[in-house]
């Protein structure tokens, strides 16, 4: 089974509009020779437009890092997926360690948000990833399926495989410390098994899951190597061109 590799940048709350214009100018010349990869940036809501602009006609796909669940409303502050589209979005990323952590968002929202971003033709990357403590014991395999579970609650096999998932352990964000390409390959191919028992293995083996946490050009490689990772969503090192250029055009 061969999945196409899923490169993201996840630009957190980085970056205004003209930085993210000379960004997208600078990446788009240096990846335009890139084939058989998908490449996408998740922006802020406000830098969508601006992107939308500069990658129009281009390799390069746009995504948001959050969104509320319902169409439109009296919901103050937050976005829904029709405008994330009209901004020009494609992807979202959904249920990411600082939603859940920092702003409290639960499975049960995560899930909501997934089902309706596929009803309006967002493609969401459902992020999942336990905590240091959590890991240390011993408790990664039992956090991890409960988020994907609830994750993908109610999706049928056809939404099933519009989901990318983002494995990200919180303890390697934005530390500096990676988990090793082999734990991360072992806690992918566990999720791989999680999916093959709610769905079936062929749709296991379909669904693209991509490692997050301190990805770097000097790891991107190994990372890479592994039978199931499939991508990487990156952070720190999406912010410069020259560096997520490199983790892009991998070895
Ligand atoms: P990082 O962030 O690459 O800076 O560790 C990854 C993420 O939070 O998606």
């Amino acid at each position: 089974m061969s999945r196409k590799p899923f490169l993201a940048g996840n630009w957190k709350m980085y970056k205004i509009s003209s930085e993210a214009e000379s960004f997208a100018k600078e990446f788009k010349s240096l990846v335009s020779d890139v084939k058989d990869r998908d490449i996408l940036i998740c922006a802020s809501f406000t830098l969508l437009p601006v992107l939308a602009k500069e990658f129009n006609g281009t390799n390069i796909m746009l995504g948001a890092q959050n969104m509320y669940f319902e169409k439109e409303g009296a919901f103050t502050g937050e976005v829904s997926p029709l405008q994330l589209i009209d901004a020009g979005a494609k992807y979202v990323i959904l249920g990411h360690s600082e939603r859940r952590h920092i702003f409290g968002e639960t499975d049960e929202l995560i899930n909501k948000k997934v089902k309706a971003a596929l009803q309006y033709n967002l493609l969401p990357i459902l992020c999942v990833g336990e905590l240091l403590e959590e890991r240390e014991a011993g408790k990664t395999e039992a956090v991890v399926k409960t988020q994907v579970v609830e994750g993908f609650k109610g999706l049928s096999k056809d939404e099933a495989l519009k989901v990318t998932i983002a494995y990200e352990p919180v303890w390697a964000i934005g530390t500096g410390k990676t988990a090793t390409p082999e734990d991360a390959d072992s806690v992918h191919s566990f999720i791989r098994k999680v999916l093959s028992e709610i769905y079936d293995k062929d749709t296991s083996e379909k669904i693209r899951i991509q490692y997050g946490g301190s990805v770097k050009p000097e790891n991107i490689d190994s990372l890479m190597a592994k039978p199931n990772i499939d991508g990487a969503l990156v952070g720190g090192a999406s912010l410069k061109a020259d560096s997520f250029t490199r983790i892009v055009k991998f070895n």
